[in-house]
C-alpha cells in the first residue's frame, strides 16, 4: 500500500502488450464515447483531430465512439457516425491516418442502437428494430426482427469489421453492452423470442452474438483483433445482472470466446466494485477480472478512473483519490485485467495519459460536463 507521502508508481500502466497483430505501447485505452458530432454521419477533420490529440498524448489504444452498421435504423441520433458508405468510410480513413501519424493505435466501436432512444427528439426514418420489438419489459418499441433482418444485421457487422481492417484500423470492437441491439438479444427483458434466437437461458439468447462473432472472425481472418464489449447493467435498468453467478458468466462468455473474441471489454460503472463479493470478498475481482479468469483472454476494465475524489492529489501521494489509484495499480499488478479504459477524464483532458506518464498529476484537468458539448 502507498502511504500518504509516496507518489503513486504508475509503471504498470506503461508496459507494452501484444494481442494478435496489435502491439500496444501501454495499457491506457480511450473508452468509446458517443459525441454525436459527425455531421449527418460523416466524420470530418475535426473528428480526426479530436482523436489525434489523444494519440499524440500517450493513449495506448483508442476505441472510437460507437459507429453504426449498414441497417436502416441502426442509430438513434442524427450525428452519430456511419461505418458504411463511401463518404463516411473516407472520413474514417482520415481519422485512422491522423491517429497513425501521431503514433497511436485505434479501432472503431461497431454498433447498432436497437430499440433505444437518443437523448434528443430526432428519430430514424425507418422503424427501429430489436429482438422482440421491446425497449424494456412491457415497453414496446419498433419491429421484431425477422430471420432475414437478423442475417442481414450479422452480415452488416461483419462487413463493417472487414472495412475497418481494409481502412487500416488496428482492431475493431463490437458493442454488445448497455442495452443496445446485441445486448437486447442477451437480456430476457427484451428478448422474448420463442425461435432459435431466444430462449429461457442466457446461452440460448447469446446465439445472435456468437453467430456475429463467427461471421466477423471469418471476414477479418485470424490475426485482426476483435474486442467484444459487454455489461451486466443496461441503460434501461442499472440493476439488471445477466449473470448473477460465475457459473452463469462462464456459460455466457465461453461460447463467445470460442467463437473468436480476442479481447473482452467488461463495462462497469466503477472499476473497484467486486463482481461477486460473496465469493472473493470486497477486494475481489471486478467484472473484467472475472472475464479474464474465465476466458484467459485479454481484458479491458473501465469505470470512473480519474473521477473519484482528488485524483490530482493522489498522484502526489495525498488526497482522497489515493485509494482509487492505489487500487487500480494493485489490480493491474495482480494481472486482474490487462488494460484500463478511461472515458470522461480523457474527454476533458486530451493530455491525461501523457501527464500521468510524466508524473504531472498536479496538471490534470478534471472532468467537466461542459466538455460533452465540444470536440476538445
Ligand atoms: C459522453 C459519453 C458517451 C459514451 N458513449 C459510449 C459509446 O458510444 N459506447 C460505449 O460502449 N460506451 C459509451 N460510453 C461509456 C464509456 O465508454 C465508459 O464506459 C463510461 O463513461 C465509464 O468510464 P469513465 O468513468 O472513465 O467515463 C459513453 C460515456 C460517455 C460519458
Amino acid at each position: 500500500m502507498l502511504d500518504n507521502s509516496t507518489p503513486a508508481n504508475t509503471d504498470v500502466l506503461f508496459q507494452p502488450l501484444s494481442v494478435g497483430s496489435l502491439e500496444l505501447k501501454n495499457r491506457i485505452v480511450m473508452a468509446p464515447m458517443t459525441r454525436n458530432m459527425a455531421p449527418e454521419g460523416v466524420p470530418n477533420a475535426a473528428n480526426a483531430e479530436y482523436y489525434k490529440r489523444r494519440a499524440e498524448n500517450a493513449v495506448g489504444l483508442i476505441i472510437s465512439e460507437g459507429t453504426v452498421i449498414n441497417r436502416p435504423a441502426s442509430r438513434n441520433e442524427q450525428h452519430i457516425p456511419f461505418f458504411h458508405g463511401d463518404d463516411a468510410l473516407s472520413g474514417w480513413k482520415g481519422v485512422i491516418d491522423a491517429v497513425h501519424s501521431a503514433g497511436g493505435k485505434m479501432g472503431p466501436q461497431i454498433w447498432h442502437t436497437g430499440a433505444t432512444r437518443g437523448s434528443g427528439d430526432w428519430t430514424p426514418e425507418a422503424d427501429v428494430e430489436s429482438p422482440s420489438g421491446l425497449l424494456a419489459p412491457d415497453k414496446p418499441r419498433g419491429q421484431q426482427m425477422t430471420e432475414e433482418d437478423i442475417a442481414d444485421t450479422i452480415a452488416a457487422f461483419a462487413q463493417a469489421a472487414l472495412d475497418a481492417k481494409t481502412l487500416g484500423f488496428d482492431m475493431a470492437e463490437l458493442h454488445g453492452a448497455h442495452g443496445y441491439l446485441i445486448d437486447e438479444f442477451f437480456w430476457s427483458g427484451t428478448n422474448q423470442r420463442d425461435d432459435a434466437w431466444g430462449g429461457a437461458t442466457l446461452p440460448e439468447r447469446s446465439r445472435f452474438a456468437v453467430e456475429m462473432v463467427r461471421a466477423v472472425r471469418a471476414a477479418v481472418g485470424p490475426d485482426f483483433p476483435i474486442a467484444l464489449r459487454i455489461s451486466q447493467w443496461k441503460q434501461q435498468d442499472y440493476a439488471v445482472r445477466l449473470a448473477p453467478t460465475p457459473q452463469e458468466l462462464e456459460a455466457w462468455v465461453a461460447p463467445l470466446s470460442e467463437a473468436g473474441v480476442d479481447i473482452f471489454h467488461g463495462s462497469q460503472r466503477r472499476f473497484w466494485e467486486p463482481e461477486f463479493p460473496e465469493i472473493d470478498g470486497e477486494q475481489g475481482l471486478n467484472f473484467a477480472g472475472w472475464l479474464k479468469k474465465i476466458t484467459g483472454k485479454t481484458v479491458i476494465s473501465v469505470g470512473s478512473v480519474g473521477l473519484e475524489g482528488d485524483f490530482f492529489g493522489a498522484f502526489a501521494g495525498k488526497g482522497s483519490g489515493t485509494a482509487e489509484i492505489t487500487d487500480l495499480i494493485r489490480r493491474m499488478e495482480n494481472d486482474e485485467f490487462d488494460l484500463i479504459g478511461v472515458g470522461r477524464a480523457l474527454l476533458s483532458d486530451p493530455a491525461w495519459a501523457a501527464k500521468i506518464a510524466r508524473g504531472a498529476g498536479d496538471e490534470l484537468k478534471g472532468y467537466d460536463p461542459a466538455d460533452l458539448f465540444k470536440l476538445g
